[in-house]
């Protein structure tokens, strides 16, 4: 039996970041981690390597749209599926490699298996029992179920086999116009695919201010995706692989179908914790499966501590990062503290999304006296130049104090951008500090020192 001070269960960015601090602080730290590599959805079948499908397809309209107006001439590119899925793997084998890399540098061992807690100060994997001071649970999370809706992976899918379907299919459907749905769709919709997303609400990515939803749903249109609001999937079903959606409407409860040679179901996920034997340990489990923790990350049970997608909260990569720092720094007698006020969200469609704090409606509904300082993407020399004018930096301020309180991007470098706004907003910035920061010309950034003067005097270039 070895042992430990810390055992985290779980690699992804929540548990590897969580078990560098905790080595980094000088805890003797294990990992334990059931794939066959490090770095959990987010590296293996998540973020990075939809990222890396995001981009090449970005290169691809960039070929295709743009570059005859630059003066490049030439054929546009032709696509290689076989080679685009294998640039998307080699992205995710550095990266995982990576992972392996810091846990060497930082002599965390590698437990390899799925772990199960028997008791409290214990981890099972395998036949193993290790012991441990504190056991980190950052068990991430998994697509949620579709009632009436059975994931092959092959031709109704989850984003894990939209990542690698066996070749590029002319028509999707996308349940869901949520993050997942929105950048996966758009994907296949710059590869040719006939792209139409079927959403439940009257809204795509809910919780947006409605402006910031207008002109990213008008942006996607142009791009060629197709929504289908109000309607709730009923089923679907796979014949001769190809998959028919029944669907109703929620306006006049009318039932109606339509066929894709995919379907992607992109309906949220759910916490994963399937085998920890949390509930015969008795740590308490909210309604909606995730773990309960107080503010130090600490479950009911003593020395159980769980972070990430397996608690409440924005199911987000650095959202976890974050956590898993603060729970390691408090382990050590440290006194972290997480700002949830300041975690940016990022959808990274072409133009990205990106937005922070609060929103004009929700601020609204609070009955807050607030200012919005807004400027378009059109009056920003270099977006103009760079095919990127479409969007705006939107800028929300307490209307008495000038203290921002939220922003929102939509527009070029958007999920870069939004950071600027993250830093003033940790630091108490009024709109005013970032209106009198002097911003570089010609770059994207000046947009959003033009929305934080139109919080004040108003923007120069509007
Ligand atoms: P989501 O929660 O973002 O969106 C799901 C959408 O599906 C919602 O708009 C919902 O109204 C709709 N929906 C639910 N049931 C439906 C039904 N029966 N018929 C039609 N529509 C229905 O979930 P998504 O996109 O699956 O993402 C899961 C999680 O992963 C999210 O928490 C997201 O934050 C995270 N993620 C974050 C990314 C990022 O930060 N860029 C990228 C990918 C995922």
């Amino acid at each position: 039996m070895s042992s430990y001070d810390v055992i985290v269960i779980g690699a992804g960015p929540g548990g590897y970041v969580s078990a560098i601090r905790c080595a980094q602080l000088g805890l003797k730290t294990a990992i334990v981690e059931g794939r066959e590599t490090l770095g959990g959805t987010c590296l293996n079948v998540g973020c990075i390597p939809s990222k890396a499908m995001l981009h090449a397809t970005e290169m691809l309209h960039e070929a295709e749209h743009n570059f005859a107006e630059m003066g490049l001439k030439g054929k546009a590119p032709s696509v290689d599926w076989k080679q685009m899925l294998t640039y998307k793997d080699n992205v995710v084998g550095q990266n995982t490699g990576g992972i392996e890399f810091l846990m060497k540098k930082n002599k965390i061992t590698w437990i390899k298996g799925w772990a199960s807690i028997p008791a409290a100060g214990q981890v099972k994997v395998g036949d193993d029992v290790h012991e441990a001071k504190h056991i980190i649970v950052a068990s991430g999370s998994e697509p949620a179920s579709l009632k009436g809706v059975e994931v092959d992976e092959k031709t109704v899918v989850t984003s894990t086999g939209a990542l690698e379907l066996g070749k590029i299919p002319k028509s999707l459907v996308v349940i869901g116009a949520g993050v997942i749905g929105l950048e996966l769709g758009s994907v296949y919709a710059r590869l040719g695919a006939d792209v139409t997303v079927i959403e439940f609400l009257d809204t795509i990515t809910p919780g947006m201010d409605a402006d910031v939803v207008r002109a990213f749903k008008r942006t996607l249109e142009k791009q060629g995706l197709k929504f289908i609001m109000g309607a709730a999937v009923q089923g679907t079903e796979i014949k001769n692989n190809k998959a028919t959606v029944t669907y109703k409407l929620r306006k006049d409860d009318s039932e109606h179908t339509l066929q894709a040679d995919t379907v992607l179901v992109a309906t949220g996920r759910k916490p994963f914790t399937k085998g920890l034997g949390l509930e015969e340990l008795g740590v308490a489990i909210s309604e909606r499966g995730q773990i309960k923790t107080d503010d130090h990350y600490r479950t009911n049970v003593a020395g159980i501590y769980a972070i990430g997608d397996a608690i409440d909260g924005p199911m987000l990569a650095h959202k976890a990062e974050d956590e898993g720092m603060a729970v390691a720094e408090g382990i050590a007698g440290q006194h972290p503290h997480v700002n949830y006020n300041v975690i940016p969200g990022v959808i990274y469609t072409h133009p990205e999304v990106g937005t922070v704090g609060k929103t004009e409606d929700a601020l609204k509904a609070e009955g807050r006296a607030i200012k919005v300082g807004k400027f378009s993407f059109m009056g920003n020399a270099r977006a103009k130049a760079n095919f990127m004018g479409d969007g705006f930096v939107k800028i929300i301020a307490d209307k008495e104090t000038d203290r921002i309180l939220g922003a929102a991007i939509i527009g070029p470098m958007a999920g870069d951008l939004i950071h600027e706004i993250c830093v003033a907003m940790e630091f108490g910035a009024a709109a005013e500090d970032l209106a009198r920061t002097c911003h570089a010309h010609p770059t994207y950034s000046e947009a959003v020192r033009e929305a934080a003067l139109a919080c004040g005097n108003g923007a120069i270039h509007a």
